[in-house]
C-alpha cells in the first residue's frame, strides 16, 4: 500500500533492537509516507539522529526544549499532524510511562497528546517482558486502544531465548497500513482468498504441483486488509512472507482447500480464487519412496473436487482463467459453467506476467458484456482493480 500523503511519528526508544527502526524507516519512506523521528536520550545512546535525519529527510526530534527544532509547540504540533504514532521499538521504560500517563519528555507527551492511533512493537529481555508489571502496563495500554505488534519469541540480545524480539519490520508495516486502512470501503466487509499452488502427494517424498508463487493472492489478502476487510487467507505451500493482520489456513491438497473453502466461505462476503488448484491427483499414494526400478513409471490420475462448482452460499464469487489461448472467449465460458460473479483472466504466455512474476496483465471480465482490460502491472495494483470490481458487488 502506498502510504502517500500520510504523516507517521516514529518514536525510537533505548533498546538494544533501536538500530532496526532504522530500516523500519527506511521502509515507510519507500511507501511515500512522511516520516517524523522523534528519539529518546537513550535512543540516541545506541543509534545517531543522523542517521534517520538521512532516511527521512526530515528533522529529528531529540528534546522537548529544543530550540532550533522547526515545528513550533513540539508536543502539540506533531501530534495534531500524524496519521498514526508508531514506537519501535518500545523499551519497557516506555510502556511503563505511556500506561501511566508521563509526559516527561517530547515522546510521552506528544502521544499523551494525540488523537490519532498509537502503534508499539515492544522489544526486550525475557524476564523484563514477562514481568508482570509490564505485561500489566501493556494490558493496560491494550484496553486503551493502543495496537501492540509483536514482540516476536526467539534469541534475544542477551543470549536467551523466549519472548522478546523486535518483531519483524513487515509485521510492523503491515499492521500500519491495517490500521490506516480500517475505515476503508471494504471495512465490516470478509474476504476469503485462495492462493498458491496444491501439491498432490506421489510418495512420501514426492509430489505434482504447478507454478504458482501465491503471490497474486497474497498481493489480495494484502490489499483487501489495508481497505479494512476481515482477510481469511487459505494458502498451498508458498514461499512468501505472511501477511500481517490476515487470518492463515495452510493446506498442502486440492481437497484439503476444498475442505477449508467449504467450511470458511459460506460466512463470508467474498471468495475469490487465486490459487492454481490441481485437476488431477495421484488415484493413490505410496507408502514408501518409489524406486528409480524400471525405465518409465506410469501414475493413474484422478480427478480432484472443484471448489467453486461445489460450494454453495450467497457470496460474491471470482475465479481466475490463466490461459494459454482464445483468452475471453475461455473465460467467459468459465465464468457462466461456474456461475461466477467475475473472472480475472491471465494470458500465462505473456511477457513478464502471470505465475511467479511480479506483474500480471489481466482481463476483469463480469456477468453480460462487461469487460475491463488493465495493462500490465504489479500485482498489487492488479489487486487493487479486483476489489474495486468485488466492493461494488458487495450488498
Ligand atoms: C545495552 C543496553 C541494552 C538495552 N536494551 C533494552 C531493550 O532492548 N529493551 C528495554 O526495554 N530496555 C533496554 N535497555 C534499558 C533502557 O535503555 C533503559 O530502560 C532506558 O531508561 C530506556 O529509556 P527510554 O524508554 O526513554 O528510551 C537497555 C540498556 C542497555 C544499557
Amino acid at each position: 500500500m502506498t502510504l502517500s500523503g500520510k504523516t507517521i511519528i516514529l518514536g525510537v526508544t533505548g533498546s538494544i533492537a533501536a538500530y532496526k527502526a532504522a530500516e523500519l524507516a527506511s521502509r515507510l519512506v519507500q511507501r511515500e509516507a512522511n516520516v517524523n523521528t522523534i528519539m529518546t536520550e537513550a535512543a540516541m545512546r545506541f543509534i545517531s539522529p543522523l542517521t534517520f535525519r538521512s532516511l527521512t529527510g526530515r528533522p529529528v526530534v531529540t528534546g522537548m526544549f529544543d530550540l532550533n527544532s522547526e515545528f513550533s509547540i513540539e508536543h502539540v504540533s506533531l501530534a495534531e499532524a500524524a496519521d498514526i504514532v508508531v514506537i519501535a521499538p518500545a523499551t519497557a521504560n516506555i510502556i511503563a510511562k505511556l500506561a501511566s500517563g508521563l509526559a516527561d519528555d517530547i515522546l510521552c507527551s506528544t502521544v499523551l497528546a494525540t488523537k490519532s492511533s498509537v502503534l508499539i512493537a515492544p522489544a526486550m529481555n525475557v524476564n523484563m517482558y514477562e514481568n508482570r508489571i509490564t505485561q500489566n502496563n501493556l494490558s493496560e495500554l491494550k484496553s486503551r486502544g493502543f495496537i501492540v505488534v509483536g514482540p516476536d519469541t526467539g534469541r534475544l540480545a542477551s543470549g536467551e531465548a523466549g519472548p522478546g524480539r523486535f518483531a519483524g519490520i513487515s509485521d510492523i508495516t503491515g499492521s500500519i497500513c491495517q490500521v490506516l486502512g480500517r475505515k476503508g470501503d471494504l471495512a465490516h466487509k470478509h474476504i476469503v482468498i485462495t492462493a498458491g499452488g496444491t501439491q498432490e502427494s506421489i510418495d512420501p517424498v514426492r509430489y505434482i504441483s504447478n507454478r504458482s508463487s501465491g503471490k497474486m493472492g497474497y498481493a489480495l489478502a494484502e490489499a483487501a486488509r489495508d481497505r479494512g476487510a476481515e482477510v481469511t487467507l487459505i494458502t498451498a505451500p508458498s514461499s512468501l512472507i505472511k501477511p500481517y493482520g490476515v487470518e492463515l489456513y495452510s493446506i498442502n491438497t486440492a481437497q484439503e482447500m476444498y475442505q477449508a473453502v467449504r467450511d470458511i466461505a459460506p460466512r463470508a462476503g467474498a471468495l475469490i480464487m487465486a490459487a492454481a488448484v490441481a485437476d488431477y491427483r495421484p488415484a493413490s499414494v505410496a507408502k514408501d519412496k518409489i524406486k528409480k526400478a524400471n525405465s518409465s513409471l506410469t501414475l493413474n490420475l484422478v480427478n480432484t473436487p472443484d471448489i467453486l462448482d461445489n460450494v454453495k452460499g450467497d457470496f460474491v464469487r471470482v475465479g481466475f482463467a490463466a490461459e494459454s489461448e482464445h483468452l475471453v472467449e475461455n473465460a467467459r465460458a468459465k465464468l457462466q459453467r461456474k456461475n461466477l460473479d467475475l473472472i480475472i483472466a491471465n494470458d500465462i504466455t505473456a511477457e513478464g506476467s502471470g505465475f511467479g512474476a511480479d506483474n500480471n496483465e489481466v482481463v476483469i471480465i463480469g456477468r453480460g458484456d462487461a469487460k475491463n482490460k488493465l495493462p500490465l502491472l504489479p500485482k498489487r495494483e492488479v489487486a487493487d482493480k479486483i476489489l474495486d470490481e468485488v466492493a461494488a458487488l458487495l450488498p
